[in-house]
């Protein structure tokens, strides 16, 4: 497996809609962070779903190196 590119050393706060899909770039090469623009094309990486259950803000890994699914668990203060 490949490493993914950090984007940032910190979380991406969106105020998410509940019941709303966001596709998650897990690669890193988005231009569009956090979210998927189809930059992984060609890589090990594919976009991660996160469904919303309710509004308010979510912080989703900037430094793609979170254990945590697509959200912040603090692994970029280590990197
Ligand atoms: S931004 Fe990746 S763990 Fe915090």
């Amino acid at each position: 497996m490949s490493e993914p590119v950090i984007a940032q050393k910190s979380p991406f706060a969106v105020e998410v809609e509940a019941g709303k899909s966001y596709w998650w770039c897990a690669c890193g090469k988005s231009a569009g962070q956090p979210f998927c623009d189809g930059s992984h094309k060609g890589s090990d990486f594919t976009p991660v779903e996160y469904k919303a259950e309710q509004d308010g803000t979510v912080y989703f890994c900037g430094c793609k190196h979170t254990k945590n699914g697509v959200l912040c668990d603090g692994t970029h203060s280590s990197l």
